[in-house]
């Protein structure tokens, strides 16, 4: 089986988290590296849980790079109401000691995508990206695939009524990565709320993960708790929407997902900052630059999330029939 090469540019967070435990229980995808940008916390705080979750998964290995601190040009809003006051659902896991960042992630990303064959899961704002194809454009240009968790379009936003928070919190350098992707004919996978928000992880799940695999079903839940709590409070839902993790499983797995290509441009000031405008009737006349995933399939989304970090097969997940909706 040839592995897929791939940096994952993050903002852990909780279901960043959780989608980094998928990358790294996927035998598919070869992790060249983990850069952090801030988002749902300072980037100081993204490079500390990265490396607390790949403690939990014994991959240490992985070498974690610490990228922008501030969005291009808004006032950095992270979203620790939603991933606690740790950006890790105030589970408040002890440090992981040793080693702090060797590179900067943009320097990363520049020198491990010249090298070719390699491709780039954004699961955070696009901060590091904007960085990396306004200063070295070649780079930019070679990454294979580019498959970012974020945007909407005919789902309703969660930052407003039409934004979604990655490209809400750094809606320039959402702007520059869609507008670099159609300068290069490049498409880039949207992975947004139409999809993700189909992926909930339930309190009965999580018990099924507990009784399945204690030490893995802890630490999820571990991290999750706040998380839960949100949900209940603000979307009145029991159990907790977990977006990223859907963007890893669609890399390794295009079939998960499916949609449109259209042409997309991401609104930068007013009252819609932040949104994804899909052009799903070219409008505008322009070539695609993205294609746009509305649909997807939580049971064979779940069936691949226990499977591969639980390490079991199908056929000792028979209850998820009835525990995904
Ligand atoms: O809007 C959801 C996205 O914003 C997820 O990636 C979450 O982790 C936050 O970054
Ligand atoms: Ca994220």
């Amino acid at each position: 089986m040839e592995r897929k090469r791939v940096i994952i540019d993050c903002d852990p967070g909780i279901d960043d988290s959780l989608a980094l435990m998928l990358a790294l229980s996927t035998d598919e995808l070869e992790v060249a590296g983990i850069t952090i940008v801030c988002g749902n916390g300072p980037a100081e705080l993204g490079f500390s849980n990265a490396r607390k979750v790949l403690r939990q998964m014994g991959r240490l290995d992985v070498p974690v790079f610490k990228g922008a601190e501030q969005p291009l040009k808004r006032e950095y809003v992270s979203a620790l109401d939603t991933h606690g006051r740790d950006a890790l659902g105030e589970s408040f896991l002890p440090e992981v000691l040793g080693a702090g960042p060797t590179e900067n992630a943009v320097d990363f990303l520049e020198r491990e995508l010249s090298k070719g064959r390699c491709s780039v899961i954004a699961l955070g704002p696009l901060t590091n990206l904007a960085l990396l194809a306004d200063r070295a454009p070649g780079a930019f240009g070679q990454i294979e695939e580019l498959v970012s968790m974020g945007g909407n379009f005919r789902s309703h936003g969660n930052c407003s009524p039409v934004a979604e928070y990655n490209y809400w919190e750094d809606p320039d350098a959402a702007a520059l990565v869609y507008d670099m992707a159609a300068r290069m004919g490049k498409k880039i996978h949207m992975v947004g709320l139409d999809v993700t928000r189909q992926i909930v992880l339930t309190p009965n799940l999580l018990e099924y993960m507990k009784r399945l695999d204690p030490e893995t079903g802890e630490f999820v839940q571990a991290i999750t708790k706040f998380y839960f709590d949100f949900h209940w409070e603000w979307e009145h839902i029991i159990g907790c929407v977990i977006n990223d993790p859907l963007a890893v499983a669609y890399f390794a797995d295009r079939s998960l997902c499916s949609g449109q290509e259209a042409y997309v441009a991401i609104e930068t000031g007013g009252i819609s900052i932040g949104q994804s405008v899909v052009d799903s009737m070219g409008f505008y006349r322009k070539e695609p630059n993205a294609m746009v995933l509305t649909r997807t399939d939580p049971l064979r989304f779940f069936r691949m999330f226990f499977g591969r970090i639980l390490r079991l097969g199908e056929d000792r997940l028979d209850l998820l029939d009835t525990l995904v909706r």
